[in-house]
């Protein structure tokens, strides 16, 4: 197994995924193959885990409430940055949004599973950097930016598994 590449050897990257909404049966795909292509990479960890899991908050929002999206991967030395951009119902009231617990999902949402209300809370909380804008009966944007830490702590631990 090769040792994390530290950062300055992180590859430039960039990707865009699409996300359509309303598609449960792929939820989830989107953010698993971005998982893989960042554990690919080498990057340590943590950063793999928080960026898998606002990439899966922000796909699973897509489906649930746009009518078609995308999400954008970007690595760069020092940070992964993370762009989910949709067309959909929008968000009337963002504050509303992101406080823990508040849903609007409907009875067939939840019934699969979501719709906890924990969705941008989490991505704010697991994020360094959050921005989100919305315009209702437009669309959502939200970028999220995690840092890459620069170096590796003194046991080096992170990438043996
Ligand atoms: N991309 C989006 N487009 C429209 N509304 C959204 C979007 N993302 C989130 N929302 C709104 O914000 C609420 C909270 O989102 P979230 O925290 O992910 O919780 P949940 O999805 O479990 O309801 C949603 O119920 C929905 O009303
Ligand atoms: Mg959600």
């Amino acid at each position: 197994m090769n040792p994390p590449v530290s950062v300055c050897e992180a590859p430039p990257y960039r990707e865009i995924f699409p996300v359509d909404g309303g598609n449960f049966d792929d939820a989830g795909l989107v953010s698993g193959e971005i998982k893989s292509r960042l554990k690919e990479m080498g990057l340590v960890k943590d950063v793999v885990r928080r960026a898998a899991l606002v990439c899966y908050e922000s796909e699973i929002n897509i489906v649930s409430y746009a009518r078609q999206g995308k999400i954008c991967l970007e690595v760069l030395p020092g940070h992964v940055i993370i762009e989910a951009v949709d067309e959909g119902q929008g968000i009337a009231d963002i504050r509303l949004a992101i406080q823990e617990g508040w849903s609007t999902a409907t009875e067939r949402i939840r019934e699969m599973g979501f719709g906890a209300g924990m969705g941008l809370h989490n991505i704010r909380t697991y994020s360094d950097i959050f921005h989100i804008s919305s315009e209702e009966g437009l669309g959502t944007r939200l970028k999220m930016i995690i840092h890459i830490p620069r170096e590796e702590g003194p046991s080096g631990g992170e990438g043996s598994a």
